[in-house]
């Protein structure tokens, strides 16, 4: 069974809390900005590129379906978008990743040192702001969550005998590393209504988070680097194993098998053989497996919605289902 709602862009989805999200990036800009020139050298950059606002999209959203949306939500929507951004500048710089958003990464633009700086004072300048609000309980929720998050990081690092990284092990780790903030983000702005969909809104952006990142993994083995804005195939380059080959390992002849092996033992693979191991999962189902997989977290996402009144954001909450396992980039 598909989820019942139409392919749409993410304009489409942020229509109903359009004014306020282009409130949450001047806020998130002016948060960001310090009285120190090398940061906001490194401001101006990521600036540059503003990103799809995913987050603070869902923390609106789940506000304005849950409740009233006022002036400290859209604060708590830039400061999650803050401490998102934060992540990123340090993944690229774990991963070596010389592309973000279609631009040099802060790691290849400055160095390893100033990704490491600047992810630490974006991540701290959030915290502090939510210290500011007096917002005990999102603090309760971003603390939790940014442990998480790097809980997730440091599995990922480890990660790395593809032969005993289970199905169950890569849904610790998405869990950790992308559905832990996106249902933070949903909870956080359900806090509007109290505790009354709290719950269920938490789980929706768990489950939304799950389809999310393993569409993230997908599009790793089937879109370009100008389609994604980001490196194609960085996710085998860099040994990391993704659903779509779990899922198609068992079912690999013995010579496959082989070639994932010298491609995971090999420490800058070639072209050559990552076309060759990416053909294979596709070959043993691997594609269409996480495909599946997507989906039924997209499914279970959208169950956790019944309980809300139906309204234009509950309808866009909708449509960021479909979007999550369409979108292309
Ligand atoms: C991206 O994964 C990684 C994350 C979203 C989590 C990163 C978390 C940390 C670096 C630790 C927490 C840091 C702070 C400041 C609290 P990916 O590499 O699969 O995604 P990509 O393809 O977009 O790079
Ligand atoms: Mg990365």
């Amino acid at each position: 069974m598909e989820p019942h709602v139409a392919n749409v862009g993410i304009a489409t989805i942020q229509e109903p809390v359009r004014g306020e999200l282009d409130q949450a990036f001047d806020r998130l800009q002016s948060i960001a900005t310090a009285d120190f020139p090398l940061i906001d050298d490194v401001n101006a950059h990521l600036q540059r590129r503003k990103g799809k606002m995913f987050r603070p999209t869902l923390l609106l959203l789940s506000a304005r379906s849950a409740g009233t949306l006022t002036e400290r939500e859209i604060v708590l929507s830039a400061i999650v978008e803050l401490i998102h951004l934060a992540t990123l500048i340090h993944d690229d710089s774990v991963d070596h990743s010389v592309l973000r958003r279609g631009q040099p990464s802060v790691n290849a633009q400055f160095s390893h040192e100033i990704a490491v700086i600047m992810g630490d004072y974006l991540y701290s300048r959030a915290i502090h702001e939510l210290v500011l609000l007096d917002a005990r309980e999102p603090l309760r929720i971003m603390s939790r969550v940014t442990n998480e998050l790097t809980v997730g990081e440091m599995r990922e690092v480890v990660a790395h005998d593809f032969l005993d990284f289970s199905e169950d092990d890569y849904e610790q780790l998405i869990q950790a590393k992308t559905a832990s903030l996106m249902s933070g983000a949903c909870e956080i702005g359900a806090l509007v209504s109290g505790d009354t969909y709290r719950e269920p809104l938490k789980r929706f952006g768990r489950y939304l988070g799950m389809a999310f990142q393993i569409t993230d993994d997908l599009l790793d083995y089937t879109e370009s680097e100008a389609v994604t804005g980001k490196p194609a195939a960085q996710d085998l380059r860099e040994h990391k194993i993704t659903l779509p080959l779990i899922a198609a390992l068992p079912n690999m002849t013995a010579a496959e098998r082989a070639q994932v092996e010298a491609l995971m033992a090999h420490p800058d693979p070639s072209d050559d053989l990552i076309a060759t191991v990416i053909h294979a999962v596709d070959q043993r189902g691997g594609i269409a497996a996480a495909r599946e997989a997507a989906r039924a977290f997209a499914l279970r996402a959208e169950v956790e919605l019944a309980c809300l009144a139906p309204s234009p954001a509950k309808d866009a909450l909708l449509a960021g289902i479909a979007y999550a396992i369409a979108r292309r980039h």
